[in-house]
């Protein structure tokens, strides 16, 4: 079984299903259509769109439905030349496969699989239970979320479980009870109609390169404070309880932060706690720069384009049309003299908060215990998963949003990995959810 199971996940796993490279779309298709032949084996009604997968099984008339969300499109895995083995080669090494997508989100999403084809096996789920799977997730893609939005009355869900972050420590699970959101943008600074000589020039051609930075720097100041007007206006302080509770967790330890990360210092504001940063503070960072001349060497110009990637990460109640638009506002005051600039908007994510005093979340308490030896904490996600406010809103299920994976597993970071431990404790986790549900 646990072979079988590791070579689904392996057979997942060598798809370089990137979403955010136009050059991969059919290799997302491939791992699309992996997930898909997996499901409709088993018996699942299935609904395809661009970039969804919604399947049902309703065989238990009466049980609740569980959905399951999970995504099977991955980052892109650059910079290539510091992964240890090629990041589409699953290679085991002491207990942890490597590969792009080992823990986000393909062995989360095949550890939940692996636990409906076993319930299979045995007679079936002893609850009903709907996928809506998405290959947009790590572009932001609106398909999922608006598939969900458009269908909510024929997807009736009671509860949908997320299963897409990690433990705070291992052997600490984590039920979350918010995620950030996003607002991902392109600044573009136009100059000169073309590059010009910098001693020709230089001193008086409008340098796009110079007002970008410029107008970076005037985002946030020294201390980690955002400086567009109005960014925190409407942001809601965690509670007293959940900043007692996040204290007594060694995820935001100093030392422990920095080892992960393999940094010297901690940058950000002083006054919040690192855990309270990362997972209740909005912020905001730079991505990526081009434009200009970046070969080896030197060369002159002054060039006619500069562009860079900027996002900011959301909590409640942020709104970020509003954000937006107060960017976009303090951007025309700092850029400079005689160029002209675009804000391309690449995606935009509301923050959720999730109640946890529900059932499901009740379930999940003692399926973990059971699968894991050890009590899930509650804690916040700092990352974002978009469609869960559709999940949540549209669809009306109570959310159990968690994860299997561990804090130094590098989501996104060369040599990402999956501890095959986590996965086999996973696939029984879920087992065990469906189990307590269906017991309630
Ligand atoms: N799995 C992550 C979200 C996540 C990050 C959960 C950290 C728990 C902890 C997800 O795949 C992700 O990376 N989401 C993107 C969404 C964005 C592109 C809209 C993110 O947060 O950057
Ligand atoms: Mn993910
Ligand atoms: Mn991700």
């Amino acid at each position: 079984m646990a072979a079988a199971a590791d070579e689904a996940l392996f057979e997942l796993l060598r798809i370089p299903s990137i979403s955010a490279l136009p050059e991969h779309a059919d290799d997302v298709e491939r791992a699309r259509q992996l997930v898909v032949d997996r499901l409709r084996r088993l018996g699942f009604e299935i609904e395809l769109a661009p970039g969804v997968i919604s399947a049902e099984w309703m065989g238990r008339p009466g049980k609740p439905v569980l959905g399951i969300y999970g995504h099977y499109d991955v980052q892109p895995p650059d910079p290539l030349d510091l992964w240890e083995t090629p990041p589409f080669e699953p290679t085991v090494r002491d207990g942890y496969v490597y590969a792009r997508g080992a823990v986000d989100n393909k062995g989360q999403l095949v550890a939940n699989l692996m636990a409906v084809e076993g319930a299979f096996a045995e007679g079936g789920p002893p609850v009903n239970v709907r996928f809506l799977i998405e290959g947009e997730e790590e572009i932001g893609g609106r398909s999922l979320p608006d598939f969900v939005r458009a269908n909510a009355e024929r997807l009736p869900t009671d509860y949908m479980s997320l299963i897409d972050g990690y433990f705070v420590a291992p052997g600490i699970p984590s039920l979350i009870t918010a995620l950030r959101g996003l607002l991902y943008v392109e600044i573009e600074v136009t100059g000169p109609a073309v590059d010009l000589h910098s001693g020709m020039f230089g001193g008086v051609a409008p340098n796009p390169f110079n007002s970008l930075v410029w107008m970076l720097a005037g985002l946030k100041d020294r201390g980690g404070r955002v400086l567009i007007p109005g960014f925190y206006d409407s942001w809601r302080a965690p509670t007293k309880e959940e900043i007692e509770s996040w204290s007594k967790l060694p995820y935001g330890e100093e030392a422990r932060l920095l080892a992960t990360m393999g940094a010297r210092a901690l940058e950000g504001e002083s006054d919040f706690t690192p855990i309270e940063r990362i997972w209740a503070r909005p912020t905001l960072d730079v991505h990526g720069i081009r434009g200009g001349f970046i070969g080896e060497g030197q060369k002159t110009v002054i060039p006619s384009q500069a562009l860079a990637k900027v996002s900011m990460r959301l909590v409640p109640d942020q709104d970020p049309e509003e954000i937006l638009a107060s960017l976009r506002s303090h951007l025309s005051t700092l850029a400079t003299p005689g160029v002209s600039f675009e804000v391309r908007v690449m995606s935009m994510t509301r923050p959720v908060l999730c109640g946890v005093d529900h059932p499901g979340v009740a379930a999940a308490r003692r399926a973990y215990a059971a699968a894991f030896g050890s009590e899930p904490v509650l804690a916040r996600e700092g990352g974002s998963v978009p469609v869960s406010l559709e999940l949540q809103e549209a669809l009306g299920a109570k959310m159990i949003v968690s994860g299997f994976g561990l804090p130094d597993d590098g989501m996104h970071s060369p040599n990402e990995r999956f501890s095959l431990d986590q996965f086999h404790r996973g696939i029984e986790f879920t087992e065990r959810l469906m189990h307590e549900l269906a017991a309630d």
